[in-house]
């Protein structure tokens, strides 16, 4: 519950996805109570307990990133972020809620699994978060409990065409799984990849003594990235389920994904900052250093990021979330040392989302309302959470951001506020900065200090997916 029962954001220009107005908004109670334009009869007449100068500030709905994994057990260690280190980021980087993936351990009931998730997010998080589950055992029990979480508000289900023997389900049980959703309204993520043929790639890049991280990206290839999308979307038709492919990296993955939308099918696609702002040449960086950049799907050679950014301009990509997992470089990247299949999958994100993508709309790939529609409106319609999060309208949430266009800074593991020893973005330098952000109303980030608090972030219950709609 907000201390102070009312607040005016007075001055700036307020960005949505369908708007761009210069407006005061008025806060009540954790919720927005109303806008209107600035220096109108009914704004001058508006009185607040605090007023918040927005002046050439932007106002923007917080973000909502749908793709983090705080503390994620994988490759024989944990993701380094916490929900309590790992909330408190996402908010000096603007961003106000995320949903996070609950693990099923591979034979036990996702009941199990979901449990465990709330039970590290409960009195931790400093900003809302909601759950997916990821199936690892698509089985009778499992499809049955997938209702039931439908219900409970946890209405997205990750699946894997990847990591045989830990996540990884194959055709039968996914088309059971689409066709489950299908029933209930859950929507299915996919991670398409060809897990099969890339771990016989690994094998024979590793017999032939390519060890390096720079062959991780080189047997996790393109081709195999969509493959994999075009099956899922084959299954996804025979099961009559929608279907959002996470991570897509690779551009023939994205024609794959254009080709079903021409069709006027369900699907969807979401890309990350790192395929946009990353490349192979990372992945070759010399010693070991290219293990920073280690994730799968994994980076591309630069040429791809053209058709990433075109299909985000064309709405065959709709979301841009950060798969945000960290792993620290020392201790935990460096258990591949001599073997790149040993690396720990996952880049550290969750903070500079926000400010990559307004350099985006600096950089001319994308507009203003296309930057808020792609990190705030479409993953909140897409997961269930809209109006409640992501847009600034009467009855919304007042989880809002005053964002600073104008002023530079320099990303850094030395400034940022992950819980990891290193950035993936070390020394890149953006336009634009998160200046202070309201959760329900609170200011938890004040001109650039934290004035949040673990356990003020709540469980929030979503519905069924409001992007078909
Ligand atoms: O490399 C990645 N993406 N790590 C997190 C797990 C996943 O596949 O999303
Ligand atoms: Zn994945
Ligand atoms: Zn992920």
């Amino acid at each position: 519950m907000s201390t102070r029962t009312r607040t005016l954001i007075r001055g700036g220009l307020v960005l949505t996805a369908a708007d761009e107005l210069h407006a005061d908004v008025l806060i009540e109670d954790g919720r927005v109570a109303a806008l209107a334009a600035h220096g109108s009869d009914t704004a001058a007449g508006w009185t607040a307990d605090r007023i918040l100068d927005a002046t050439d500030r932007y106002v923007l709905p917080g973000g909502v990133d749908v793709h983090t994994h705080m503390e994620l057990p994988f490759g024989g260690t944990f993701a380094s972020d916490t929900f309590a280190t790992g909330t408190r980021a996402a908010a000096w980087g603007g961003t106000t809620t995320i949903v996070d993936f609950a693990v099923q351990s591979a034979g036990r009931p996702l009941r199990e699994g979901l449990d465990t998730w709330y039970a590290k997010a409960d009195g931790n998080c400093a900003i809302d978060y909601a759950f997916h589950m990821i199936l690892s055992d698509v089985n009778e029990h499992t499809l049955k409990e997938m209702d039931l979480l439908v219900e409970e508000g946890i209405t997205s289900f990750k699946l894997f065409m990847a990591y045989p023997g830990v996540f990884y389900s194959d055709d039968g049980r996914i088309l059971r799984a689409m066709q489950r959703s299908a029933d209930n309204g859950g929507l299915i993520m996919m991670h398409a990849e060809n897990g099969i043929a890339i771990d016989v790639l690994v094998e024979q890049a590793l017999a032939r003594g390519e060890t390096d991280p720079r062959h991780h990206g080189e047997v996790r290839k393109s081709l195999l990235e969509a493959e994999a999308t075009h099956r899922a979307i084959q299954l996804s038709r025979v099961a009559g389920s929608p279907l959002y492919v996470v991570h897509v990296s690779a551009q023939e993955a994205v024609a794959e994904l254009a080709a079903a939308r021409d069709k006027g099918l369900p699907v969807f696609g979401e890309t990350c900052p790192q395929y946009l702002f990353l490349s192979t040449d990372n992945l070759a960086e010399p010693g070991f250093e290219g293990a920073k950049y280690v994730c799968s799907t994994p980076l591309r050679p630069k040429e791809h990021q053209a058709a990433l950014w075109r299909g985000l301009r064309t709405n065959d990509l709709q979301v841009v979330s950060t798969d945000h997992c960290p792993f620290c470089f020392k201790g935990q990247k460096d258990l591949g040392l001599g073997d790149f299949s040993k690396i720990p999958n996952g880049l550290p994100g969750v903070e500079h989302r926000m400010d990559l993508l307004h350099q985006a709309v600096v950089d001319g790939h994308i507009s203003r309302r296309r930057w808020i529609e792609i990190a705030c409106a479409t993953p909140a319609r897409m997961f269930g959470l809209y109006p409640q999060k992501g847009t600034i309208a009467p009855g919304a949430d007042a989880d809002i951001v005053l964002y600073d266009p104008h002023t530079t800074q320099t990303l850094s593991a030395a400034t940022h506020h992950m819980h990891v020893d290193y950035s993936a973005y070390e020394g890149r330098t953006v336009t634009g900065r998160v200046e202070t952000v309201l959760s329900r109303g609170d200011v938890v980030i004040d001109h650039g200090a934290f004035t949040g608090r673990a356990g003020h972030g709540a469980f929030i219950p979503r519905s069924t997916c409001q992007y078909l709609n």
